[in-house]
Parts: C-alpha cells; structure tokens; sequence
C-alpha cells in the first residue's frame, strides 16, 4: 500500500521569505505549506502527500493555543488507517518545546516528525527543501513507529526529549547530547540506532484524555534564569502574576544562590512546585548533591532543560499532581 502522509504547517524559516538571497535579513512564516510541497517534487516518490496549513507564524510567536490545536488534528487524523505518518514544519527557536509537548500529548504509535530550516526558503544553499523530503520519509517508514515524536534535521533523527537547538545560525544546530541520536536519514535512506528510553505519545498517561473535554488547564509556570547575585524576589515577581510553578534554570547542577535557595525553600514548604534545572546545555540535574532536595521540598528536572521541564510541570499540575509525584514525572518522561 502507498504510504499517506499528512504536513502539518506552522510557520518558521522553512516557511521563510527573505528577497536578498545572499544576506541574513528575512520573515518567517510568510509561504503557504502547498508552494512547500510543490518545491520539492521529489516528494511524490515517498507516498501520497497532502498539506494542511495550522498557523503560519515563527516559532518564537507559537503559543500553547496553537500547540491543542495541533495536537488535536493529530490525534483525529492518527485515527484514520490510511494516514501513515504526520510531518508537522516548525520553526527551529521553539521547535523541541514543540516536539516535547506532542510527545506527551499525541496519543499514537505512528510517527509524527517534526522538520524545519535554518535557512529561508529562497535563501542560497536552502535547507528546507531536503529537511522535508527526509522527514517525510521518516513519517512514511514503518519502522519510525512507537519511537515518540521525532524531530529531523541537517540528516539527523533525534528524540523529542532529548534534542537541543545548540547555534544560533547553522544548519548543525540540533544535537542530542545526553542521550544521543535515534538515527539518520539520508535523502531519504533511513537507519535507527535506538528506541527512546522515556515514556511517550501513546504510552504517556496525558495523551489519552487530552484532546477529551473538558480540556485541561495548563497553569502558567516561569522559568527563573540563575546568575552571579540574582535576586531572590524574581520568584515572588512569578507567583505575584500568577504563576502556579516555578522552574530554576539554575547554573550548574541546578544551582541557585543561598537567598534564593532560601526563598524557593519557603515556597516550596507551603505547596508550590520548585523544579531545578540547568542552565548548562548538557548533563542531568540530581537530588540532594549540593543541596538537601528532600529538605527543601524542590523537584529535579533530571535530563530535562528549563523549556521542556517548564512544558512537564504544566502538565502535572493540570493534572493535581503532588510534588513527590511530579518528580516522579521527571525519571518517567
Ligand atoms: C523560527 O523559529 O520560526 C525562526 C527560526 C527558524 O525557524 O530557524
């Protein structure tokens, strides 16, 4: 049978326009997802392919609105049989949030792949063009099934909870430093090299109500940046304007200085949830090293950065989830 795939478009550079081919200036998200498929002919040879546009904005503009909705096509669409995969065109600034959050909240073993471009669509030497073609082949192979949400890049799979953006311009920005890739896909040649080690889509206990009603709630939860002498009210500042959860992206180890390790401590103690992470790009944040978590009352974020631990904690405390559940949630996706 002839594989269907479905592109879901959100925006970003691959989306992008920017009229100057040979300078840097541009505007994400102005091309519609079918002048994207009609780009890259080639695409015919991987299956039936039909587009749908979901929004058209760049990532650093996408919002959890956006995110159900998408996340909602995906579960009706994964419900009809001759839908094989699902390739969703994002932005690159946001794109692992993205990838993160369908990977709790999609709700199917078939593989949904994420792409997009460092370079606007008419840029020299656009990435776009075989991002897409890669991904799509990612999505249209069987053996991409019941891996979580993957994300294809610069001829890379990598896991949705492992992947980071690393450079600001090159189109070798996305690595996966803690747990390495998935595997590889070669104009369209695929190889895997391993499954993901952490709970996702179909085995994730918030897929299956999520597209339900009543829809859940996703509380607001900030992320507090660690430096030399931060000031300890910033956390105050966060739940003074609403926020229910407080994620550290702490140097380090999850680190914080001793006022704000005082402060947190106090909020802690009376409910809110306090998660350490890092502001350091690679490693893993543990309990009870250089302070006493079980004391304090705080989370470890584990592999998780701040966006995505930000993204996990929404979802538990949409959930009611107690602090020592929630950290639970952190050694299980
Ligand atoms: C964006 O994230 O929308 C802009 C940057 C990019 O896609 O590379």
């Amino acid at each position: 049978m002839k594989s269907h795939v479905k592109i879901l478009a959100t925006g970003g550079t691959i989306a992008g326009i920017t009229r100057t081919p040979a300078r840097s200036g541009y505007h994400a998200g102005q091309m519609g997802i079918q002048d994207m498929i009609d780009t890259v002919p080639d695409l015919k040879s991987l299956g039936d392919i039909s587009g749908e546009q979901i929004a058209n904005v760049g990532s650093q503009d996408m919002t959890f609105e956006i995110l159900i909705r998408l996340t909602c096509r995906i579960n009706d669409l994964m419900k009809q049989d001759d839908i094989h995969g699902i390739v969703v065109t994002h932005g690159t600034d946001t794109m692992e949030e993205t990838a993160y959050f369908l990977n709790l909240s999609v709700n199917s073993p078939k593989p949904v792949v994420l792409t997009g471009a460092m370079r606007p669509a008419d840029a020299i030497s656009a990435d776009g063009p075989l991002n897409l073609f890669n991904a799509v082949a990612v999505a249209a192979d069987p053996n991409a099934r019941e891996r979580g949400v993957l994300v294809v890049m610069n001829d890379r799979i990598h896991g949705a909870h492992s992947l980071t953006k690393t450079n600001t311009t090159s189109v070798e920005t996305f690595l996966s430093p803690v747990n390495g890739l998935v595997g590889t896909v070669n104009y369209g040649k695929t190889a895997y090299f391993r499954f993901p080690f952490r709970r996702h889509t179909y085995l994730s206990e918030f897929s299956s109500r999520f597209c339900q009603p009543p829809h859940p709630l996703l509380p607001r939860v900030d992320i507090i940046y660690a430096c030399i002498d931060m000031p300890p009210d910033l956390i105050d500042f966060s739940l003074a304007g609403g926020a229910k959860g407080i994620v550290i992206a702490g140097d380090g180890n999850g680190n914080m200085n001793q006022a704000t390790i005082k402060n947190a401590g106090q909020k802690a103690a009376s409910g809110t949830c306090i998660v350490r992470s890092s502001r350091v790009p690679t490693g893993t944040v543990s309990r009870n090293v250089e302070m006493n978590d079980d004391t304090l009352g705080f989370i470890v974020s584990d592999e998780l950065n701040p966006a995505k631990a930000r993204i996990l904690l929404m979802l538990g405390l949409s959930n009611k989830y107690s602090q020592d559940q929630i950290q639970q949630l952190f050694y299980s996706y």
